[in-house]
Parts: structure tokens; sequence; C-alpha cells
């Protein structure tokens, strides 16, 4: 092929991706505000269990909501709907990273309890297929990925907004291999997906009274798309006078969460798609691992929320299910009752899961046969949840 040709098939390729970029700004301009979910007559929570480990994990998590909202639940005004289906199988069987009849069930929904999903990578068994966590997060435009991570012996009470539709996964399985010597991706931001997940940031900010925002970039090398987050950053920063706006480059920020001292003055932190992506992994490492972190991916109309972890299908393989962690998934769900209206049952949830993962520990999950199941677990959680000293016990232990 002559390079004109290759030139030419590279552009029409970039037009074709211009096309979709801007009809999703068009989208987002007409987009409403968020649901107001306490003045709602009926929540309806989808599970999708995912791949691996992801089922038996994930209906841990649904025991542990369903007791914590027995009431709602018997009144009706809060429905499970199990949604399979989403399994790597039948995602491979119809090509799809969501197939088309998952898509409609999730829709249906008003928020979702995902278990983990594989995302097949070059060179395994798999088709290449987009991530279906990064294919619900752009159907369902959940923009905000908030990943907490506190330990407060050490002083760490971090809160991660993450963007989480656009930057180097808006097209991510959209690159173009110019010839066989040049490979480009592309990296997008909007001037709607930045506002939009700064001022969530700020909100969470300032609502929270925590009242410090640090935004991570790398603009002084990525000029244009991390050069617009954080101009609009400092831009948005005028609209709260309360909250302090400090900015720092991803490369030292990486650095500066290990030193001891500085890292106890980060709060609340905003960075584009990929840089939040590495740093909350590094984050969850001081909390014990990513397997101990929950994610909730909250857009206007729908929410999400997930384990950080993969979905570890060796454990599977071995007839080790039953012994996995479903710690993460279970701080997923208490991110969804907070988000869902229940603040009060999301904050007990996260004192008992501190007590019984960080504290007392009388049931330790190894993996194995060596340690309690999924479900010896959250009867512990659940257990924990009843004891009538939970708050005293809690703060005996953290403070
Ligand atoms: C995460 C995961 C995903 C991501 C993967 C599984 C595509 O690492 O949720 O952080 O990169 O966003
Ligand atoms: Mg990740």
């Amino acid at each position: 092929m002559s390079r004109e040709t290759e030139i030419e098939q590279a552009k029409a390729h970039f037009e074709e991706i211009l096309r979709q970029q801007l009809e999703r700004v068009d989208k987002m301009k007409e987009e409403g505000d968020f649901v107001d979910y306490p003045n709602k007559d009926k929540i309806i929570i989808g599970v999708v269990g995912g791949d691996g480990i992801g089922p038996f994990i994930t209906a841990q998590a649904q025991r542990v909501l369903e007791h914590l909202l027995k009431e709602d639940v018997e009144s009706g005004r809060i429905e499970f709907k199990v949604i399979d289906g989403c399994t790597i199988e039948n995602r491979a069987a119809c090509g799809k990273a969501i197939p088309d009849d998952v898509l409609e069930e999730l829709k249906a929904c008003d928020v979702i309890l995902k278990g983990p999903t594989t995302t097949p990578r070059k060179g395994d068994n798999w088709p290449n297929i987009e991530s279906a966590n990064v294919a619900m997060r752009k159907e369902l435009d959940l923009f905000a990925n908030v990943r907490p991570v506190s330990v407060p012996e050490k002083g760490i009470d971090w809160t991660f907004y993450r963007e989480n539709t656009e930057g180097s996964y808006a097209v991510g399985s959209q690159g173009v291999n110019v010839n066989d010597d040049l490979a480009v991706d592309f990296t997008v931001a909007t001037q709607e997906g930045t506002d939009r997940i700064i001022r969530a940031a700020f909100d969470f900010a300032k609502k929270s009274g925590k009242n410090k925002l640090t935004v991570v970039t790398k603009a002084n090398v990525i000029k244009t798309t991390d050069g617009k987050f954080l101009d609009t950053a400092k831009e948005i920063a005028k609209e709260y006078p309360e909250v302090e706006l400090d900015d720092w480059y991803i490369d030292i920020m990486t650095a500066k969460l290990v030193d001891e001292k500085r890292r106890q003055q980060f709060k609340v932190l905003v960075l584009p798609n990929l840089y939040g992506d590495i740093l909350t992994d590094e984050a969850a490492e001081f909390q014990g691992g990513v397997g101990t972190a929950g994610s909730a991916n909250i857009g206007k109309k729908y929410a999400m929320f997930e384990a950080i972890h993969g979905s570890a299908p060796r454990m599977v393989e071995e007839g080790r299910a039953q012994y996995a962690d479903p710690s993460s998934i279970i701080r997923a769900a208490g991110m969804l009752l907070d988000h869902i209206g229940y603040p009060e049952k999301a904050e007990e949830l996260k004192m008992a899961l501190d007590i019984c993962s960080n504290y007392e520990k009388k049931k330790v999950l190894t993996g194995r046969d060596t340690g309690a199941t999924g479900a010896e677990y959250a009867d512990y959680v659940m257990e924990t949840l009843e004891d009538p000293s939970l708050k005293e016990k809690y703060l005996s232990y953290v403070q």
C-alpha cells in the first residue's frame, strides 16, 4: 500500500472517531441532573455476578444488602434483579463487550452491583473485545469513578475522583496501526466531560467538609488534554472559595503517596482516567491491597458499584471459589447504600467491615480451606452489624 493510501485510511479512521466523540459531547449537553434516590418510590438493584469468583462474592454482598435493607425489600421499595449473561463466555460468543440483551436489562435497573469481569488481553484465548467494565462505564455514562481509601492509624483518608469515560480509555480499543511501523492511540478530553468530574469532586470536597482538592495531571507534557483538565480545575475552583485546590503531576504524586508525612495532607483527588487507574491501585495497597477496596461508578442516571480486583479464574479451576474474599464487593455495596440514600447504614457497614477485616479479625480469609469461606465472612459482618456496641467497638480500634 502506498504511503498516501495509508495516511488516507488513518485519516478516515480518525474522522470517524471525531464524529463519535462530538456526538458524545452533544449527548452530554442534553443530560439531566442526578437522580434523587431518597425521593424515589422504587429502586431496582441489578446484580451482575461476572466471571470467575465474581458470582460467589457478589452473592455474599447481596446477602449483606438484603440484610441491611430488609424492611424496604419486604415493602417492595427495593428490588434485586440478578442479571446473568455478563460472562466472558457469553460476551465472547456475542462478540460484544456487553451483549445487547444484557445492556437492556442493565438499563432497566437504577443501580448495579457488579462482580469482576474478565478483560481479554492480547495473546489469550478470548477475542479482542473491549473490557466489560470500560464498556459499562461508557454505555451508562458513569463518569465519576469514586474510590475511597482509608487507613485511620496512618492518617490516610483519601477519596479519589477518577474520570471514567474519557482520557486514553475513551477510544482505547480504536487506535490505528497506520502501517506495520506506526501505531497511534488517542486521548480525549471534552469540556463537558472535564467539567462534570471536576465539579463532582469539588462538590464532594465541600459537602464532606474536607475542603481540600488535589488535581493530578501531567499537563507539563500532555499539554492539550491534561492542560484542559488542569485549567478547568483552576477555573471551577473560583466557584468553591471554601475548598483549597492544589495541583500535582502524576509522577511526583505516585512518590508522595509513599511519603508518610506528606500523604496525610491529601484528602480528595481528581484525575484523568489512566492516572486514576494507576494511582488508585497504589493507594489501595496501603489499605491492604486492591482486594480490600470498593469502587463506585457514578453517572447522572445510573450508578454501578464494583470490586476493584480481578476475577481470579484459577481459584474457580482449583475449586476454591467459595473461599474468595468478598470484602471488596461488600465495600462497594456500602457505597451503593450511601448513593441510594442510606448513609447511616453505609457508615455502619463500613465500620463493621473495618472491624472484621482490619482489627478484630475473628474470621480470616486465606483464599483456601485453611481460612473462612466468603459466606462465613459475610455472616461475621452481619453479626458485627447487629452488635449494639458497633460504634464504640469501632472507635476503640481507631482512636
Ligand atoms: C479498574 C480496572 C479496569 C480499568 C480494567 C479491568 C479495564 O483496572 O477498574 O481499575 O482499567 O479501569
Ligand atoms: Mg485498575
